[in-house]
C-alpha cells in the first residue's frame, strides 16, 4: 500500500504532540487512514533543539519549509502566525497537497481566500483544531447541521482567558500572576496578548460565524474587548452577587433597523449567573452553545487548549484527509452563499 507523505510545519506544543502520536500509533493510524502516514519532514526554526521526545529521527527536522511542502501529500501547519504559514499553505495547495491547520489567526484573517483555493484545487483544507481545541465543533457545524438553520453560536473559546478568570475567581489572584501559569501549561499563544486582549477569540468568532451562517466574516469585522482591564476586585465583587466573569464569543443573526437581516459578531467579558452552565466551565476548558431552528440547543464542551487535546483534533483531520486521498476525493468545503452584513464594530 502506498504511504501518504505527511509534512509537519512546526514542532512546538501541538506539533510535537502530533509527531509523537504519529510515531507511537503508526500502525493503528495506518489502519484507520487506509494507508501508512509517513512523516517526510518537520519544519522548525531551530534544528539544534532536542526533539527526541517526538520519537522522530533528527534528520527529519529542517528549516527549509518551502522545499518540504513540495514533497508531501498532506501538509499539517502548526507553526502559527500569518507568514510564512500562509505562503506555505498556498504553495502546498498549488502542489495538490491537502492541508490541515490549527491556525485561527491565519484563517480569521485570510480563510476565505484559502478555502477558495483549496476548493478550486480539489483538496481538503481542514481546521478542526483552530477553534475550541479538542472539541469537535467545525465538522458538526459544517456537516451535521447542514440541513438546519443556526440562529446563534455563543461560548468560551479561549482556554487561556478562561483559566485566568477561573483562577482569579477561585483564589482571588491577580491577572498577571495567573497568566504566567497558563503560559507554562502550554495554553497561551506565542504572544499571550492575543489571548488576554481577546484577539484569539476574535479570530475564532469570525471562523464560527462564517461556518454557522454560510457567509464570510473576517477577524477585523468582529467587535473585540479583552480581559486586561479586569481586576481581582471586579471578580470578587461579581462573586458576592452570584455572578462570574467569562470572556464570551457570540455570533447571532439579528434584525437591524438599518441593515435588515444582519449578523452581530462580538467578543467581550460577560457577567454570567452562577447557575448558568457556562459558569461551571473551569480551567482551560471551552464550551460552545449552538442554537438552531430544528435541533434546538446544542452544547459542545471539552478541552480547548494544550498539546494532546489539540493534537487529537489535528490527527482527526489528518486521518480524514488521508482517507479522502485514498478514496480519490475530498470532503465538503464551506458553502458561502448568504448575503448577511456584519453589524459595524461598536454597534455589535
Ligand atoms: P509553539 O509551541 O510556539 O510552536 C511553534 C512551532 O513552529 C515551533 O516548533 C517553531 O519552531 C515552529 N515555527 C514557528 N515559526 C516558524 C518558521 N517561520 N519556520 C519554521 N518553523 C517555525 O506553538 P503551538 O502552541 O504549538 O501552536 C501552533 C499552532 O496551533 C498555532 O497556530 C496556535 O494558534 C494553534 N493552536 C495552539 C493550541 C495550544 O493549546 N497551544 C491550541 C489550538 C491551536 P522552533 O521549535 O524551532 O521554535
Ligand atoms: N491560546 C489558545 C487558547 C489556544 O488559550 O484557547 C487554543 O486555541
Amino acid at each position: 500500500m502506498t504511504a501518504i507523505r505527511v509534512a509537519l510545519l512546526g514542532s512546538g506544543v501541538v506539533g510535537s504532540a502530533v509527531a509523537k502520536r504519529l510515531v507511537d500509533e503508526a500502525d493503528d493510524l495506518a489502519a484507520r487512514a487506509g494507508a501508512p502516514l509517513e512523516v517526510v519532514g518537520v519544519a522548525v526554526r531551530d534544528t539544534g533543539k532536542d526533539r527526541s521526545a517526538t520519537g522522530l529521527a533528527p534528520e527529519l527536522f529542517t528549516t527549509d519549509a518551502e522545499a518540504l511542502v513540495q514533497r508531501a501529500d498532506i501538509v499539517v501547519e502548526l507553526m502559527g502566525g500569518i507568514e510564512p504559514a500562509r505562503s506555505l499553505l498556498r504553495k502546498a495547495i498549488e502542489h495538490g497537497a491537502s492541508v490541515v491547520t490549527a491556525n485561527k489567526l491565519l484563517l480569521g484573517e485570510d480563510g476565505p481566500a484559502l478555502y477558495e483555493q483549496a476548493e478550486a484545487a480539489g483538496v481538503d483544507l481542514s481546521y478542526e483544531a483552530a477553534v475550541a481545541g479538542a472539541i469537535p465543533l467545525i465538522r458538526p457545524l459544517r456537516e451535521s447541521l447542514a440541513g438546519d438553520h443556526v440562529t446563534r453560536v455563543m461560548g468560551i473559546v479561549n482556554g487561556t482567558t478562561n483559566y485566568i478568570l477561573d483562577k482569579m475567581d477561585r483564589t482571588g489572584a491577580a491577572l498577571a500572576d495567573v497568566l504566567a501559569e497558563a503560559q507554562e501549561l502550554g495554553y497561551a499563544e506565542a504572544d499571550p496578548t492575543a489571548d488576554v486582549e481577546g484577539h484569539d477569540a476574535q479570530a475564532k468568532a469570525a471562523i464560527l460565524a462564517s461556518l454557522a451562517f454560510h457567509t464570510r466574516v473576517v477577524t477585523s469585522q468582529v467587535h473585540c474587548e479583552g480581559i486586561m482591564g479586569i481586576t481581582a476586585e471586579d471578580i470578587q465583587a461579581a462573586r458576592r452577587i452570584g455572578l462570574v466573569v467569562k470572556l464570551l464569543a457570540i455570533a447571532e443573526r439579528v434584525r437591524d433597523d438599518s441593515a435588515g437581516d444582519a449578523l452581530s459578531v462580538r467578543v467581550h467579558p460577560v457577567l454570567v449567573p452562577r447557575s448558568h452552565p457556562l459558569a461551571a466551565v473551569h480551567e482551560a476548558f471551552n464550551a460552545v452553545f449552538v442554537e438552531t431552528e430544528l435541533a434546538g440547543d446544542l452544547m459542545f464542551y471539552g478541552r480547548g487548549a494544550g498539546g494532546d487535546p489539540t493534537a487529537s483534533a489535528v490527527l482527526g483531520d489528518l486521518v480524514q484527509a488521508a482517507r479522502n486521498r485514498v478514496a480519490g476525493g475530498h470532503g465538503p468545503g464551506e458553502s458561502a452563499y448568504a448575503d448577511l452584513p456584519v453589524l459595524p464594530i461598536g454597534r455589535a
